[in-house]
């Protein structure tokens, strides 16, 4: 099967990025052809900084391979190098009914938090629907938060068939329910832009610090607690092995556990799972050539099949260029 995922690089990577998205994308390099990217063209809806923009598209690009991406196994490149796909959201902006991206929620949630709405911010799902069906995927591994995305590229992508005959393949979504929402500090989803999120290379300190001041009850030591509904809990468990998982939901169930023990552990297992990783992106951030080179080569595979699309999606529609 073909995947495809994107991450739009607009700020350090979390928790949730890894747990929701990152982590089930590269567990499916080892059975799929899989193609990931970083999307710097989204990103340049939220984010108007030059050099920030250069710095995290390569700390997203060094995350992945940080994490275990295999560029011998995976396609890893950056969606501005693959100029086509903005060519295809044009065309796709076209069979596209404004009602479709207005009904979107994620565009309401970034105006609700201040984000003053500019085309690009509205038309992103478009975007989005064009570097998905560009390279023809079945699965698109992501976090619930995109599910709508890709709701709105199914429709697209059955709309430009109707008009134009059969030239996309429907995508689906591919959401791990264990950790489709991954809480932040303060309970809610764990997100770059709510200001909640325990990210994935910051200096040891600085995790241990967001860790310790996650939010919890008031709950006296003593007394029992409910493990589904504390989000300590809800991160430790996505480290611990299933013995510990069951240890720590029975000691908090009998009462003399304090949240203080739980988000000591928590720090413990954050830094013996991604150690690792944390030395490899340390090493590649001081070797950007290395994470060049992949892009570069990743990038050249991913426009090779994407203009062979393009040439489907203009002889389909009726757009004649000089260009071939
Ligand atoms: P953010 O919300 O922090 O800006 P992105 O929108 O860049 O994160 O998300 C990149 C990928 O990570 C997407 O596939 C998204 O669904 C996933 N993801 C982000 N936050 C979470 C979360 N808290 N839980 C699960 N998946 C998440
Ligand atoms: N919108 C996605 C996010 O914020 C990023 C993204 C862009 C993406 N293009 C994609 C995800 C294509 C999957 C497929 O996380």
């Amino acid at each position: 099967m073909r995947i495809l995922s994107g991450i739009q690089p607009s700020g350090h990577l979390h928790l949730g990025n890894y747990f929701g998205a990152m982590r089930p994308q590269i567990e499916l390099q080892n059975e799929h052809e899989c193609f990931y990217f970083v999307a710097n063209y989204h990103a340049l809806t939220s984010l108007d900084d030059p050099e920030a923009m250069r710095q995290l598209t390569q700390e997203v690009a060094a995350s992945y391979l940080a994490l275990g991406l295999d560029p011998d196994r995976a396609v890893l490149f950056r969606q501005s190098d693959v100029p086509e796909v903005t060519e295809l959201t044009w065309i796709l902006s076209c069979v596209t009914p404004m009602g479709l991206l207005e009904r979107c929620v994620s565009y309401k949630d970034k105006v609700a938090q201040g984000l003053s709405p500019n085309h690009g911010l509205f038309a992103y799902p478009v975007l989005q629907a064009a570097d998905i069906l560009i390279y023809r995927p079945q699965g698109v591994p992501v976090g619930q938060d995109q599910k709508q995305h890709v709701e709105v590229t199914q429709d697209i992508q059955e709309k430009f068939n109707h008009r134009y005959g059969p030239v996309f393949v429907r995508p689906e979504a591919l959401i791990r329910p264990e950790v489709a929402v991954v809480p932040g500090i303060d309970g809610r989803k764990m997100s770059k832009s709510y200001g909640n999120a325990i990210e994935l290379f910051a200096p040891a300190r600085e995790v241990q610090k967001r860790i310790m001041s996650m939010v919890t009850d008031s709950t006296p030591v003593s007394e029992p607690k409910d493990p589904d509904r504390c989000n300590v809990f809800a991160l430790l468990k996505l480290f611990a092995s299933p013995e510990e998982r069951r240890l720590w939901e029975d000691r908090y169930r009998r009462g003399g556990t304090g949240y203080g023990e739980a988000k000591k552990r928590l720090f413990e297992l954050f830094m013996e799972t991604l150690e690792p990783a944390r030395k490899r992106f340390e090493e590649l951030s001081r070797h950007p050539d290395q994470v060049e080179d992949v892009l570069r080569e990743g990038g050249r595979f991913a426009r090779s099949i994407a203009q062979a699309t393009m040439e489907d999606v203009r002889k389909a529609c009726g757009i004649v260029t000089a260009r071939h």
